[in-house]
């Protein structure tokens, strides 16, 4: 039986039954954390009745807040901008949602968007919140086949992409061709709808492909919200995990408002009137959480961006803070890295004195381009919040609180109020001592908290609540230093997190076993100066096949079709056999260390075949 400390979960209830009431709910909630780890069940606010898009907008324009700006929106061309209203927003939600429901889209149909940074975007899943779909967006990155199989696993009835995507050089990003690709396999899909992002011709089918403009045309301006249950689903994201196909994770409406709302304006310091910046893409769930749901909720004026950090050079992150005034900056530390590298003569042609917070997610900072950012861009004057969380967890767990926190660089600092995390040994035990790591847990719910795999409950049980039963198990490494701040390791599973994108090893393997000729892949990550890890790649060919280059760009093309470019290996090495333990299991440390130039491997007594390590370490 877990001792649980009754006393965090009294102070968890009490804290959490206040901060519910920061959104607006039709019918109040009685009822707060019903949450057991122990079963895998998480619950909050289970009589509350609420709508997700009605606290995104609605709100506050009865606040009289309408003319303020929602939306700032960047072009991919430095000088296309256009600012979006509280009211704006709200007439193209309402549109949008009619236009929904006339082609029979209900509550609790899935709905896909897969699109680049564009209002429609926030506009389309809005408007699911607003009728009580669920979106489920696919990164604008992801390959066709990626976007059939995330179709079909949660059976969307429509999917909402656009012509072309523009980013950076790129100008013909081909969205709506490469959904045209899969969309026969995909029965579940009745109609598309396409923004014209780019005046270009595409092929457009008769009867299920409708162009945005004219979908919207003659919807009224206004449309009910749907009244939510607190635990009705909100949206479906997938995420990599150590292994199996992407998960579903599903949150659901009133929690994960609550903790989005919560944790934006605690960890930005959000006053009203400042000017919010969140550089990450609507396809990952830093997009969901910290451009559409937390900052809209709490009434922000945010930019949004079409491009990329490189073009038309590598100041334009800067340029945008300069033109748009930026107060609130969040970015990754691989965007960072990147910039850091190109000097300080760029962030130096432009003035960054509206500057007042400056974030970070997805990956450890590291110490040089935490000193960039605090000295260069920050000024000194700054505070840096080191965000910790996951697509899981729905916001930000662990992080400084600007002004409260003392920052040690590299630190993700202390959790948040509300929030109780520990460090286990092997066998399950807290960890006491400081400096020593261990995997990081949580041990109460919080409103944030996925609630299933869609489609697999016992798979969210099996990754999360069996490892060290009765807590939420992370993934992460961490240990705690002797003052009590909390430093992420990175993971402990075969995730692999590349500039901050999570990708699973076996996602990565299976793609490239998909090539010609490759009998047999094993990729790991390696540490990498500007993506934070990179992909090695270990592949074995069929008897008879030689290595060669043609096959390198076989692979690399495997990868990019069934997965994305973003995960295409940066080293392919090609060796005779991979080092297996008798029962066949890859032993991935041993890779790790050749991948890393190390000459010590370790213990190999277990290894079946001592004789595969000559071609392993023939480069
Ligand atoms: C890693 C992104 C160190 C971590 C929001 C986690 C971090 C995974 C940090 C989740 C941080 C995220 N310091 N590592 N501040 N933030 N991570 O689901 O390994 O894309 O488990 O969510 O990113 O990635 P995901």
């Amino acid at each position: 039986m877990i001792q649980k400390n009754q006393n965090n979960l009294a102070i968890s209830q009490e804290f959490w039954k206040k901060e519910g009431k920061r959104i607006d709910w039709f019918t109040e909630y009685t009822k707060v954390n019903e949450s057991n780890f122990s079963q895998g069940h998480i619950e909050w606010f289970s009589d509350g009745i609420l709508n997700a898009s009605y606290n995104c907008i609605d709100r506050h324009i009865l606040q009289g807040n309408g003319n303020r700006t929602a939306l700032i929106w960047q072009s991919n061309d430095p000088a296309v901008s256009k600012k979006i209203s509280y009211q704006e927003l709200l007439d193209q939600v309402c549109a949008f949602s009619n236009a929904l429901k006339e082609i029979n889209i209900q509550k609790g149909d899935r709905v896909c968007i897969y699109m680049q940074m564009i209002p429609e975007a926030i506009v389309a899943m809005l408007a699911c919140a607003r009728i009580g779909a669920i979106h489920s967006v696919v990164f604008g990155a992801f390959s066709s086949t990626a976007l059939e199989n995330r179709i079909n696993d949660s059976q969307c009835k429509a999917l909402i992409t656009q012509d072309f995507g523009i980013r950076g050089l790129k100008l013909d990003i081909p969205m709506k061709d490469n959904a045209d690709k899969i969309l026969d396999n995909c029965p579940s899909i009745e109609k598309v709808i396409v923004v014209n992002r780019s005046n270009n011709s595409i092929n457009m089918q008769q009867g299920r492909d409708i162009f945005w403009h004219d979908f919207v045309m003659n919807q009224p301006r206004t449309c009910e919200p749907e009244k939510m249950n607190a635990e009705d689903p909100l949206f479906i994201l997938y995420t990599s995990g150590s292994t199996g196909k992407p998960k579903g994770v599903l949150h659901t409406t009133g929690g994960y408002l609550v903790y989005t709302s919560y944790t934006h304006q605690k960890v930005f310091d959000y006053q009203q009137g400042d000017i919010y910046w969140c550089t990450a893409d609507i396809g990952w769930i830093t997009g969901h959480s910290y451009i559409v749901y937390g900052p809209l909720s709490n009434g922000a004026t945010q930019v949004i961006f079409e491009g990329v950090p490189n073009y038309p050079d590598f100041g334009r992150f800067w340029q945008i803070i300069e033109q748009h005034q930026v107060n609130i900056f969040y970015t990754a530390p691989t965007a960072l890295r990147a910039l850091m590298k190109e000097g300080n003569s760029w962030p130096q042609r432009y003035n960054l004195d509206s500057l007042k917070v400056l974030g970070t997610v997805g990956e450890p900072i590291k110490s040089p381009e935490w000193r960039w950012y605090y000295e260069i861009i920050g000024q000194s004057n700054c505070p840096i919040v080191d965000t910790w969380w996951q697509t899981e967890t729905g916001g930000i767990l662990i992080s400084p609180i600007p002004h409260q926190t003392e920052l040690k660089p590299g630190s993700a600092t202390h959790p948040l109020p509300g929030i109780f995390p520990e460090i286990l040994d092997e066998n399950q035990k807290k960890i006491e001592e400081a400096n020593k790591t261990g995997f990081l847990v949580i041990t109460e719910s919080w409103p944030g908290q996925m609630r299933t795999v869609y489609g697999d409950h016992q798979r969210f049980i099996d990754t999360y609540f069996s490892q060290a039963p009765g807590n939420y198990f992370t993934g992460d490494g961490a240990y705690v230093d002797e003052d009590g701040y909390y430093w992420i390791t990175g993971r402990v599973d075969d995730v692999l997190n590349v500039s901050g994108h999570r990708i699973g090893t076996a996602e990565v393997e299976g793609a490239i076993g998909a090539a010609n000729g490759v009998a047999e892949a094993a990729v790991i990550g390696y540490n990498h100066e500007i993506t934070g890890e990179g992909i090695y790649a270990f592949v074995t060919l069929m008897t008879g096949i030689d290595p060669s280059e043609a096959i390198k760009n076989d692979i690399l093309a495997s990868v990019a079709k069934i997965i994305g470019p973003h995960a295409k290996p940066s080293v392919i090495q090609f060796v005779s056999g991979l080092p297996k333990t008798r029962s066949g299991k890859i032993m991935r440390r041993i890779l790790k260390k050749i991948a890393q130039n190390e000459s010590d491997l370790g213990d190999i007594s277990t290894l079946a075949d001592p004789s595969v390590i000559d071609s392993l370490l023939k480069k």
